[in-house]
């Protein structure tokens, strides 16, 4: 293990150990806009993260989604999202992680998600394999999108622009189902793992996904754009799957972004 992983492994662990505190005795949260949650534990946890990796890394860049952070102008890049699950967290259901993800000239070299409710810590170094709780782990082998579990989320700003509403209509029909947990490191650690065939989201930020994208790929998996181009940061979308089903996948959101819907949405009758 490099440095850089190893103490980004013991700087989630205390984040998490910090969040689950916090966790435990339901915090009060505030509005960053119409649905846009943020709790005294995001800021707590940046501000524990930050620090630490200034203190490890003084000379590396520093991205924080609460603001934190520093720009050095050096090749090294850390994302970070102290709290990825902000709403899940803000109502006591417990589905969340911290997140920390490096890179290196734009390519993603190391990364981390620790979700302290389950104890759950993934890490994947470019090159490396992915790992969780020290043990390697790969995508799953299943070979159709009518056999898989997937996963999506929407975002919490500009709501009522998002049309992912067609594209989880449309995968739930073809697919075992879609599930939506609320935290999208998670989803993506998740696909890594083989519990879930695959993930998209349309308008994540880096923070997001940094860690989690790097964990699919070096689990063995695929991720590009919702578009099959190559996912860069920032991007419109994501989609990572297990790459069996990518090419199935991706001709289907093909289809739905050019409008054709091969499940028409039910006709909605009032009911009385
Ligand atoms: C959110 C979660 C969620 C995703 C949203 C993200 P946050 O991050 O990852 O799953 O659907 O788009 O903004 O705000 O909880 O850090
Ligand atoms: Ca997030
Ligand atoms: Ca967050």
């Amino acid at each position: 293990m490099s440095q850089y992983i190893e103490t980004a492994i013991e700087i989630a662990h205390e984040a998490g150990a910090l969040l689950e505190r916090y966790f435990l005795h339901r915090v009060r949260y505030e509005l960053k806009g119409e649905s846009d949650l943020v709790t005294e534990a995001d800021k707590a946890s940046e501000k524990l993260v930050v620090e630490r990796l200034k203190a490890a890394f003084p000379d590396h860049s520093i991205v924080g989604e609460e603001g934190g952070g520093q720009e050095t102008g050096s090749p090294y890049r850390w994302y970070v999202d102290p709290l990825d699950g902000t709403t899940n967290f803000a109502h006591g259901y417990p589905v969340f992680n911290v997140t920390l993800g490096l890179e290196k000239d734009g390519e993603m070299i190391a990364g981390v998600v620790y979700d302290p409710d389950r104890q759950e810590l993934f890490a994947a170094e470019k090159g490396a394999g992915s790992f969780m709780n020290g043990r390697r782990i790969h995508v799953s082998p299943v070979d159709k999108l009518r056999d898989s579990l997937m996963c999506t989320g929407f975002p919490n700003k500009d709501r009522h622009t998002s049309i992912n509403i067609y594209f989880y209509h449309q995968l739930a029909m073809t697919s075992h189902g879609v599930r939506r947990s609320g935290s999208a490191a998670v989803d993506l650690a998740n696909v890594a793992c083989g519990r879930l065939e695959g993930f998209w989201e349309f308008g994540l930020n880096p923070w997001d996904l940094a860690a989690g994208k790097l964990l699919v790929a070096e689990a063995g998996g695929m991720v590009t754009d919702m578009k099959g181009g190559p996912h860069s940061m920032p991007s419109e979308s994501i989609a990572a799957t297990n790459g069996v089903i990518h090419p199935e996948t991706l001709a289907l959101f093909e289809e739905i972004f050019s409008g054709k819907l091969r499940n028409p949405l039910p006709v909605l009758r009032p009911i009385d």
